[in-house]
C-alpha cells in the first residue's frame, strides 16, 4: 500500500489523501464489551437505542398484513406492514396481560390476534377487539377505552430495503442520519438509487449465518481490507489489497472500497447496472460498516445489506439480503448471474466466520486488553472504536 486514501463525505471531491489522523483511540474496547451480559445490555440502552439500528428487511414483510417478530437484544419487537404499505414496528406484547403477541412470521390478515384471550389489534397497532371483556358475549365495558390500550410503537423507517429502528425516539430523521452515505453513494450510483433498489426474494436473494461472536467483531472485520490476502485468497486474486482504499464516512460509518470490481467476471450474462451510475467509476465498489449493526455493499450491478442481529454477548445471526437496480435484474435471464453472486459472497462471508469467532475466543484472554491499531491499515476499525467508546462513555 502506498498512499492511504481517507475519504470524508463532507469533502467535495469525496477523496483526500492524508496521514493517519491522531484522533482515534490508541486501543480498542476492553474485553467486557464482547463477553459480559450486563455490558451488552448497557450497550443496547446507551449506544444502540440512541441511534438507528437495523431490525429487519422490507422483504420480511413484503405485503400488508405481514408480521415478523424479532427479539432484538432481549426486546421482543414486531415488524408489521400496515394497510397503507408502511413498515411499522411495535413492542411485541399484548396490552392485556403481557402475552407475547406474535410468535411466527407470516400473514396476520387485517387483525393481529393475541393467542391468550384473543384481543385483536389493527395493523396500525390500534386495539380493535376485546372479546368477552365484560363477561361472555359482552365485548366492551364502560370505562375501558380501547384507544388507550393499543400496541406500543417503536420509531421506525424503511430505506435501502432495511427497516431501521430508533428505540430512544430522539435520533435525527433517518435520511438526515444517513446523509453522509446517501450523499456519497448518490454521486456514485445516482441520487435516485435508493428508490430503485429491488429486493430479491428468490432462492439466491438472501443468506443467513450464525456466528459465535459479538456483533461488534463483525462490524470491525467488515470495515477493514487488511485481512483480505490471508482470509480471502480467492477474492484477492481478482480484487487485491493494493486496489483497495480505506473509507471514513463520518460520523456513522467506515469501510473500504475497491477500484477493480468486474461486472463481467464469469461466463453468465452481466446484470443491468444502476441507471445513473457514474460511468467513469463503473469498477468502483464500496463496503461500509454502518454503526452499530449494519453492513452495506454497493456495486454498479448489485447492492446488499447484512443485518447483525445480536443474540447474546457472544452470538450473532448475520442476515444478508441482495437488492438489484431494477425488476429486470430479477428475471430468468439473469438467474445464473444472481446465483453466482450468491455463491461468491457466501464464500467470502463464510471465510470471515473463522476469524470473527477466533477474535471472540481471544476476548476471554486476560492477555489481551483491547489490542493496538495499525496507523494505516486499521483506521476504519479505530474509527468504529472511537464512535462506540465515546457514545458508551457519554450517554
Ligand atoms: S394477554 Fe393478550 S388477550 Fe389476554
Ligand atoms: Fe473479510
Amino acid at each position: 500500500m502506498a498512499t492511504l486514501d481517507l475519504i470524508h463525505s463532507s469533502n467535495d471531491s469525496g477523496i483526500e489523501s492524508t496521514e493517519a489522523p491522531t484522533v482515534y483511540p490508541k486501543t480498542g474496547l476492553p474485553n467486557t464489551h464482547y463477553t459480559d451480559a450486563v455490558t451488552w445490555q448497557e450497550e443496547r440502552d446507551r449506544v444502540v437505542a440512541k441511534t438507528w439500528a437495523g431490525l429487519g428487511f422490507g422483504a420480511d414483510i413484503h405485503e400488508p398484513g405481514c408480521v415478523y417478530p424479532v427479539n432484538f437484544m432481549g426486546l421482543p419487537l414486531l415488524m408489521v406492514r400496515d394497510s397503507e404499505g408502511v413498515a411499522r414496528v411495535f413492542h411485541n406484547v399484548c396490552s392485556h396481560r403481557g402475552m407475547t403477541l406474535v410468535a411466527e412470521k407470516g400473514s396476520a390478515g387485517m387483525v393481529i390476534r393475541c393467542p391468550y384471550h384473543r384481543w385483536g389489534y389493527g395493523l396500525s397497532g390500534e386495539l380493535k377487539a376485546t372479546p368477552n371483556i365484560g363477561g361472555m358475549g359482552v365485548h366492551s365495558i364502560e370505562g375501558f377505552d380501547c384507544s388507550e390500550h393499543g400496541l406500543k410503537e417503536v420509531r421506525s423507517e424503511e430505506l435501502m430495503g432495511i427497516v431501521f429502528i430508533n428505540l430512544s425516539g430522539e435520533a435525527p430523521a433517518l435520511t438526515e442520519h444517513l446523509d453522509p452515505i446517501l450523499t456519497r453513494w448518490g454521486s456514485l450510483a445516482g441520487q435516485d438509487f435508493t428508490g430503485r433498489l429491488v429486493s430479491d426474494t428468490g432462492p439466491y436473494g438472501s443468506m443467513e449465518l450464525s456466528v459465535e461472536s459479538n456483533y461488534k467483531l463483525a462490524i470491525e472485520n467488515y470495515c477493514e481490507s487488511y485481512h483480505l490476502p490471508f482470509v480471502h485468497p480467492d477474492l484477492n486474486t481478482y480484487s487485491p489489497l493494493d486496489e483497495h482504499y480505506n473509507l471514513i464516512v463520518d460520523p456513522i460509518s467506515s469501510g473500504q472500497g475497491t477500484h477493480v470490481y468486474d461486472l463481467t467476471r464469469g461466463a453468465s450474462t452481466p446484470l443491468p447496472v444502476f441507471a445513473n451510475w457514474d460511468q467513469s467509476r463503473v469498477k468502483t465498489a464500496e463496503y461500509l460498516s454502518l454503526y452499530p449493526n449494519v453492513l452495506l455493499g454497493i456495486q454498479a450491478d448489485h447492492f446488499f445489506a447484512i443485518l447483525l442481529m445480536p443474540e447474546s454477548p457472544e452470538t450473532t445471526t448475520e442476515r444478508l439480503q441482495f437488492l438489484y437496480s431494477s425488476e429486470e435484474a430479477l428475471t430468468d435471464a439473469y438467474a445464473e448471474r444472481r446465483q453466482s453472486l450468491h455463491e461468491a459472497w457466501n464464500l467470502v462471508f463464510s471465510e470471515d466466520v473463522s476469524v470473527v469467532e477466533g477474535m471472540q475466543r481471544g476476548r476471554a484472554s486476560p492477555g489481551f486488553t483491547g489490542g493496538v491499531f495499525s496507523p494505516l491499515m486499521d483506521i476504519p476499525t479505530a474509527h468504529f472504536h472511537g464512535w462506540f467508546g465515546e457514545r458508551f462513555a457519554n450517554n
